[in-house]
């Protein structure tokens, strides 16, 4: 049995958690999340600065917990790992300082991890994770990805959104409505009420130079635009404006779009398992979309837990178990942050000479 020590601070949730498997099944023996979101909803949105001096002042404390709730000496810890990109690169730091600075105190190994693998490695705490090469939906604030994983953690991004993520344009939207801060949770909510079809908006879709278009590729810029215009054109026609039924033919259009390509991607590369995670996978309508959708074509879907969908440090720390496991992978010391870096590169992270 192997067990780790995670420490996530990317964004705005300051986190981490000790995680512990058995061969091929992984638990969390405490999963501490503190979240930020209170102290960036008046201004809308992450405050890259303040993030930072968060994960500084709530650190600490979030270790001290994690540690009690496990029952688990830092003795006792076999590795210690945190998220090194991609992300805020301030936010970053704090953890990754932190768990460095451990490792040497402690004599651990570090590993450090892409925040991505992080996101899709959520789904080694559900039954049934699919251990072949399976096709990944990945839906966050920060990015919307298809990504091919192999048995080994080879990785191939396969399509991503041009311009704006879906979570990202989620947030948008339910700021465009007057919606709270994050705005994905916040139309999930109110779209219960409204009509899906009410409204139709665009799929955006990105144009292939050699013509056509992009087949696994995203957009949601231009269906964030066309929710403005729908949004004034009913001001300017005065009378209540119908906040519910915007919501819900928002949120329909955004799962069809990410359920059609992925399913789409899946077929053209003969991968019989999709896995969703990330942020927007909580969605229930997405869920409930890709579960229906891939059945017909008789594909699996593996969800990622409700509870780890959005950023905490279970999933960096299963992350590296997994890594640990199959690839004996360990960081250097050296490492340091990135903002952006490619998932296909995050091998690179266990060279003896790092990227970064
Ligand atoms: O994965 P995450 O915590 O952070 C990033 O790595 O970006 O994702 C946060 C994003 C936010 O944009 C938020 O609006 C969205 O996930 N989100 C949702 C839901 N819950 C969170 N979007 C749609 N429906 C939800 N239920
Ligand atoms: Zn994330």
């Amino acid at each position: 049995m192997h067990k780790v020590l995670a420490i996530e601070t990317s964004c705005d949730e300051t986190s981490v958690s000790i995680v512990s498997n058995i061969g091929d099944t992984f638990k969390i023996l405490s999963n501490i999340v503190a979240s930020q979101i209170a102290d960036h909803a008046e201004w809308g949105g992450v405050v890259p600065e303040l993030a930072a001096r968060k994960h500084l002042e709530l650190l600490p404390f979030v270790l001290e917990k994690a540690l009690k709730e496990s029952k688990i000496d830092i003795n006792e810890i076999d590795f210690i790992a945190s998220t090194v990109a991609p992300g805020l690169v301030g936010c970053l730091r704090v953890g990754s300082i932190t768990a460095r600075s451990l490792c040497a105190l402690y004599s651990k190994p570090f590993l450090g991890i892409h925040h991505l693998e992080g996101h899709l490695s959520s789904i080694l705490f559900s039954e049934n994770y699919p251990k072949k090469t399976f096709l990944t939906l990945l839906v966050s604030g920060g990015h919307t990805e298809l990504i091919k994983v192999g048995e080994k953690r080879e990785m191939q991004t396969l399509g991503r959104s041009f311009d704006d993520a879906a979570g990202e344009a989620f947030d948008k939207v339910g700021r465009l409505l007057g919606l709270s801060y994050p705005g994905g949770p916040a139309i999930e909510k109110i779209a219960k009420n409204g009509n899906p079809i009410k409204f139709s908006l665009p799929k955006c879709k990105i144009s292939d130079k050699e013509g056509g278009f992009l087949k696994y590729d995203f957009s949601f810029s231009g269906l964030k635009t066309a929710v403005l215009r729908l949004f004034e054109k009913l001001s300017l026609d005065g009378g209540e404006i119908p906040v519910a039924d915007i919501a819900a033919s928002f949120e329909r259009v955004v799962a069809e779009v990410l359920v059609e390509r992925t399913i789409k991607c899946a077929i053209d590369y003969g991968l019989k398992d999709v896995v969703v995670v990330g942020g927007v996978a909580a969605n229930n309508t997405l869920r409930k979309m890709m579960i229906s959708e891939a059945t017909k074509k008789s594909i699996r879907v593996h969800l990622a837990p409700l509870n780890l969908c959005t950023d905490n440090a279970a999933m960096i720390g299963a992350a590296a178990l997994f890594r640990i496991k199959f690839e004996k992978n360990l960081s250097s010391l050296k490492l340091g942050v990135s903002g952006r870096f490619p998932i296909d590169r995050a091998t690179s992270l266990y060279e003896k000479n790092p990227p970064f």
